[in-house]
């Protein structure tokens, strides 16, 4: 194995997903905070109904508790040190920052909670990876504002970023913008706080949306790379292989347009610096307007480009427009819609593994951008089982990264610069998907049911002491 010196091996979470104590400290409620839990999650937030409202009667919201992370993240990252961890992603939670996220000044119990994190993971020698926002926009400004649609969100992140930034960059050296930005092409619900009310439906919004994300990027960069020279701030998106079912031309076409639509328009944007030549065309197929710009922005853009594209992988898809795989095998996927591909076998929850799609992946980022590359998210989604005896015997959670590390290592080989993996959800938490704590993703078990109910305890599975081996042998022993 030849993983460089210096990989980044580690885990991942999100704040929504974990922290809990979502109205601690000051403070204010995200859109995550108003999602309700349960399969149904989606449906409810796609309705014409959803009007953002906390329906405490009606609905449990398991963002609310997460998993208390905001409590016991000394005892959470001094496993993860047990484990060896090079790094450590986490988000931290806007609206803890700027709990209406229109305030001139930020929360300082929210920013003294992220420094004694930062903290406690530079003790142990963890570098901290910090996305900036990951699905959790402050409440008040999807509801009062519109999401991202509305320009006034631009300078009202710009403030954010500042106040992070400023505070933290000489600790953390890795960044991340927006989480899977991309998502908002079919789930504009999580990444731009547009639901169907807000005009979700209208493909207009979510270019529009992108674009203010795009300057708000552009502007975080800039702040970033003012305060400190070395500094690594990065994009985040969702990356899945979308493979031709056949060889019908039509098909290629129409995975090389899907590629393009999902895979790399916000990318193209971010990492190159310019809306790419088939943007006209692409808002034509969506039967969207051209986003309103603002002079500058362009100029921007451009200047201010990431430096490194960190991203989920977890599954690929096929496509079929000439019919051959019936409606039936409609595949179910993370916030992407694609056909079932018969060479696949999926998890429980019906997404695709395919561990060759991420050696793919990785080579086909790399030839188009040539900057580093980061898998910040991959990792299996499963109804663990506790024993009588305490034990989780996940082995088809270790088959699953192992194959996946394997092929991780075939791209290096194949040239590609991979700078880190830090599998999603090192420890259980609530899925942003179908809010369930049963679709379990961590090397440590949380003990809480979908209901709320259990003690909160920790406890290691099989896959922890595997996932050490792992990184103690710098990836040699899988
Ligand atoms: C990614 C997100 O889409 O996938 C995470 O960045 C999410 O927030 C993860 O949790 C896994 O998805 P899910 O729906 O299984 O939780």
């Amino acid at each position: 194995m030849s993983f460089k010196e210096g990989f980044l091996w580690g885990g991942a979470t999100a704040a929504n997903q974990c922290e809990g104590a979502f109205d601690a400290d000051g403070k204010g409620p995200s859109v995550a905070d108003a999602m309700p839990g349960g399969r149904q999650r989606f449906v409810i937030l796609n309705s014409e109904e959803f009007d953002w409202t906390l329906d405490k009667d009606k609905y449990r919201y398991p963002n609310h508790l997460g998993i208390d992370h905001y409590h016991r993240y000394k005892e959470d990252i001094a496993l993860f040190a047990e484990m060896g961890f090079k790094a450590y992603r986490f988000s931290i939670a806007w609206s803890r920052i700027f709990p209406l996220g229109d305030e001139e000044s930020p929360n300082e119990k929210g920013l003294a909670f992220y420094d004694a994190l930062i903290d406690e993971c530079l003790k142990y020698g963890i570098e901290p990876v910090v996305t900036m926002s990951h699905y959790e926009m402050p409440l008040h400004l999807a509801k009062v504002y519109g999401g991202w649609k509305n320009r006034q969100i631009v300078a009202f992140f710009e403030r954010y970023a500042k106040a992070v930034l400023e505070r933290f960059a000489s600790k953390v050296k890795y960044w991340m913008t927006f989480n899977e930005i991309n998502s908002g092409l079919e789930s504009p619900v999580l990444s731009q706080g547009l639901i169907p009310l807000t005009g979700a439906d209208d493909f207009t919004n979510r270019f529009q949306a992108w674009h203010h994300q795009f300057v708000a990027s552009a502007l975080a960069v800039k702040i970033g790379h003012e305060l400190r020279e070395d500094i690594q701030i990065g994009c985040m998106q969702i990356y899945a292989p979308f493979y031709p079912l056949d060889a019908h031309p039509e098909n290629q076409l129409s995975s090389q347009f899907k590629e393009r639509a999902f895979d790399y328009f916000t990318s193209d944007v971010q990492v190159r610096g310019a809306y790419p030549t088939y943007t006209k065309r692409l808002l034509q197929e969506y039967g969207a307007k051209a986003p309103v710009m603002e002079a500058g922005d362009l100029e921007l853009i451009k200047q201010y480009t990431v430096d490194y594209i960190g991203f989920s992988y977890y599954m690929s898809m096929a496509t079929d427009v000439v019919g051959g795989a019936g409606e039936t095998d409609f595949a179910s996927g993370n916030l992407m819609n694609g056909v079932r591909n018969p060479f696949l076998k999926a998890s429980e929850w019906g997404w695709q593994i395919d561990p060759i799609g991420l050696r793919i992946s990785l080579n086909d980022l790399w030839d188009r951008y040539q900057v580093p590359l980061f898998i910040v998210e991959n990792g299996l989604g499963a109804n663990d089982v506790k024993e009588a005896d305490g034990t989780v015997n996940d082995d088809y959670r270790i088959d699953y990264l192992k194959e996946h590390i394997r092929e991780m290592h075939e791209a290096v080989l194949d040239g590609v610069d991979l700078i880190g993996y830090t599998p999603w959800g090192c420890i259980d938490l609530v899925s942003a998907s179908t809010g369930e704590m049963s679709k379990r993703y961590g090397f440590i078990y949380v003990d809480l049911d979908d209901e709320g109910n259990g003690t909160l305890d920790r406890s290691k599975k099989k896959s922890f002491d595997w996932y050490k081996a792992v990184i103690a042998t710098n990836g040699e022993n899988i």
